[in-house]
């Protein structure tokens, strides 16, 4: 008989608390062996009584417990765990985790881990939306943590906004998907391009699109995840990279085209995200242009389309574009499409899309179009990983 897998359910202080006790209780249903540690203020949620009884195992609350082997709980207890879930992840334990804090068994126990981590964070929207929350999330992101939800509802305190923890069966489906599931892109080398690219006018001037690049590393992110070996390409942006195996930061589309094609023949997957500036000036003045009170015009000259750079080469690995349009989405979409040779296109409209954690998204193939109601943006780019995957192995077969 399999063993049995043992998922390590971290509980921290919030209102949440009981979700992960109906989740606590549908995964020792499914025979996983769940452990519960929680912290002082989840004890004041819950009780650790209700842990114990919906799982059978004793709950842990404590650095110093007497009990645990050779006295060394955090050890024992992470070296126990296939994988480690805190829900509710509260901003406060974000912060600690983000920092490297061990003042207590559940954070020293996530830092003391050799398994996978995930967090479901449940918190009011304005402690959400906070830089320093955002700031830790990117962290963790990068450290290869898998953040889940939050989702957009009502909230405890009576405000409607981002910060509700995901349902039950939604951290069930997300343990599920980290213990079980296959890695569709094991093995796979997929490359990313992601945010705008910024050409030269002066030397302090130039143009830019609007992109900030949150739905590039969303997708470069969701494909660590399906277990590809990622290579992110990546305008200036003001977010932080997420775990990929190389990152390569770039500022114009001549640039990105160089690393494009530096990387371009150990891909197998191309997707190009980024929002590249059409044109450059046929002539960057070293100085500062002086103003006048004259018109000034200025040359400028198509970039490179690096898409279709890609996707014309003789051997082109599996190219998905994106395109941001502001009318006639699905006709536009459809012939970027049909220009550019894409197995798939993803659309959506630039002034629903652009610098939003949310989006609502079209995707076109060869079989049609296929419309991802909106959702955020790390949601829909684990959907768009599972389309490629599905479309690439199609056509290798
Ligand atoms: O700008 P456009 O709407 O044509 O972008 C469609 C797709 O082509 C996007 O995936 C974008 O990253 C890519 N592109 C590119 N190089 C360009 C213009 C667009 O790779 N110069």
């Amino acid at each position: 008989m399999a063993t049995k897998k043992c998922l390590l359910l971290g509980v921290t202080g919030g209102v949440a608390a009981y979700k992960a006790a109906e989740a606590a209780r549908l995964l020792t249903q499914q025979a996983i062996d769940v452990k519960t540690v929680m912290t002082q203020s989840a004890c004041r949620f819950v009780g650790p009584i209700t842990f114990q009884s919906l799982t059978g195992n004793p709950v842990y609350t404590d650095l110093w417990e007497t009990n645990a082997a050779q006295n060394m709980a955090h050890i024992h207890l992470s070296r126990m765990a296939d994988l480690i879930l805190i829900a509710p992840a509260s901003a406060d334990f974000i912060a600690k985790l983000a920092n490297g804090l061990a003042d207590d068994l559940l954070t020293t126990l996530c830092l003391a881990r050799d398994c996978p981590l995930i967090i479901a964070p449940a918190m009011n929207k304005q402690m959400w939306q906070n830089p320093a929350t955002q700031r830790n999330l990117s962290i963790l992101r990068q450290d290869g943590v898998i953040v889940v939800g939050p989702a957009s509802g009502m909230q405890a305190c009576g405000e409607t906004g981002m910060g509700r923890m995901l349902e039950a069966a939604e951290l069930v489906e997300a343990v599920y998907t980290a213990l079980y599931a296959e890695k569709p892109l094991r093995g796979k080398r997929v490359l990313i391009t992601a945010g705008p690219t910024f050409e030269a006018i002066d030397a302090v001037r130039g143009i830019t699109n609007k992109s900030s690049g949150k739905m590039g590393y969303a997708i470069a992110q969701a494909a660590v995840e399906a277990g590809a070996t990622v290579t992110l390409i990546s305008g200036t942006t003001c977010l932080t990279p997420p775990a990929v195996d190389e990152f390569v930061s770039v500022i114009s589309a001549d640039e990105m085209l160089q690393a494009v094609q530096t990387a371009v023949p150990q891909t197998d997957i191309f997707i190009g995200v980024a929002a590249v500036a059409d044109y450059r000036a046929a002539k960057i003045s070293p100085q500062k242009i002086k103003k006048t009170d004259k018109n000034l015009s200025i040359e400028l000259i198509p970039n490179p389309d690096i898409l279709s750079a890609v996707s014309g080469l003789p051997d082109p690995p599996f190219c998905v574009g994106f395109a941001a349009e502001t009318e006639n989405l699905e006709r536009n979409a459809e012939a970027k499409r049909r220009k550019k040779n894409l197995p798939l296109l993803i659309a959506n409209l630039a002034q629903d899309a652009i610098g939003a954690d949310e989006s609502e998204l079209i995707l076109f193939d060869d079989a049609g179009k296929h419309i991802l109601p909106k959702a955020a943006k790390i949601a829909q780019a684990c959907r768009i990983i599972k389309h490629i995957g599905t479309l690439y192995f199609q056509t290798k077969k």
